[in-house]
């Protein structure tokens, strides 16, 4: 049986790989797919969302639109690292399918009401604001929500946007600190993994090697920001973080992590929305994530081509 979700997303050139990686996927049954402000605005991320799924010949799926700002703050972007567009790299034909009247919170607030409790897994892959919203406007459906798997945060890494935090949680600390106190199952998947998730030129040289137009595009959008990645860290490769959120999902057995406590920092300004996890359990806060540490880098990359390439 397949995995009811709803991805939450700013693509994003990572983003739209795991967002294809879902669909390309019979384990898991994509509900819908809500954007969200960060990498690029929201009304970028939103049409890059229908380019993603029509490149994935899933003109059906229905894409929301969400919050157009962080809950608390003014909104940070990342075209410094994807472009103008947020999917430079690649080209797509302007998309004929429209974004769902529906606020994609609102979506996802009647997604849990509607469904049997626990079996609507959210998967965040961008600042948390619509999660948090909806968590703010309808308390209740924390209980419904069968598990949260996100891609954010980082212990040993500490930060990439600035010296101690990750760029999905920086630009909405307000929102992951809802989310990290909601309660609910959460699984984590930072820096400190997707640190170690780099590509490099021979997967996008077996990419090419498919000839098949989704293939390429993955190939694109890799090339494209592996360039600004290297030279930033000093790598041959660059960090593939957000399917790593589907691939847990498909294949759990890829990753390694602690069940520890999480926090966010929303205070300070020097270390706005750092992460402070508890990795080696020097506090008696009960654990709220499980905390992914490590990944099978070679199996995560051969798990990409071998579903991307089916599209
Ligand atoms: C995260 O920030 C974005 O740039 C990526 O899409 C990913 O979700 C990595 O810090
Ligand atoms: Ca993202």
């Amino acid at each position: 049986m397949s995995r009811d979700i709803i991805i939450d997303t700013d693509p994003g050139q990572d983003d739209a790989v795991a967002i294809l990686l879902a669909l390309a996927s019979p384990e898991l049954n994509v509900l819908g797919i809500t954007c969200v402000a960060g990498n690029v605005p929201l009304a970028r991320t939103s049409h890059n969302a229908l380019q993603v799924c029509e490149l994935a010949g899933r003109p059906d799926m229905r894409v929301f639109a969400g919050c157009a700002q962080p809950m608390g703050r003014g909104l940070v972007t990342a075209e410094h690292v994807h472009g103008a567009t947020g999917l430079d790299g690649a080209t797509l034909p302007e998309p004929q399918m429209q974004i769902q009247s529906e606020h994609a919170v609102d979506f996802i607030i009647k997604s849990m009401r509607q469904a049997p409790i626990k079996s609507i897994t959210l998967c965040p892959l961008g600042p948390l604001t619509n999660i948090g919203t909806a968590l703010l406007k309808a308390p209740d459906i924390a209980d419904r929500i069968a598990q949260i798997v996100l891609m954010g945060g980082a212990y040993f890494e500490v930060g990439n946007i600035t010296p101690a935090a990750e760029f999905n949680i920086f630009v909405d600390p307000e929102a992951a600190d809802i989310v990290f106190k909601s309660g609910i199952d959460l699984v984590v998947a930072p820096l400190d993994v997707t640190h170690k998730a780099l590509t490099s030129k021979a997967w996008i040289t077996d990419l090419r090697a498919k000839n098949n137009n989704v293939c390429d595009a993955v190939a694109g959008w890799t090339d494209f920001f592996e360039r600004f990645d290297s030279e930033k860290y000093g790598t041959h490769g660059a960090p593939l973080h957000d399917p790593c959120v589907v691939a847990y999902l498909i294949a759990p057995n890829l990753f390694t992590g602690r069940h520890i406590n999480v926090q966010i920092e929303i205070q300070s300004e020097l270390t706005r929305g750092m992460t402070v996890a508890d990795w080696w359990r020097v506090t008696d806060r009960p654990a709220n994530a499980l905390f992914l540490g490590d990944i099978d880098a070679t199996g995560y990359f051969n798990l990409i081509t071998e579903r991307v390439a089916q599209l």
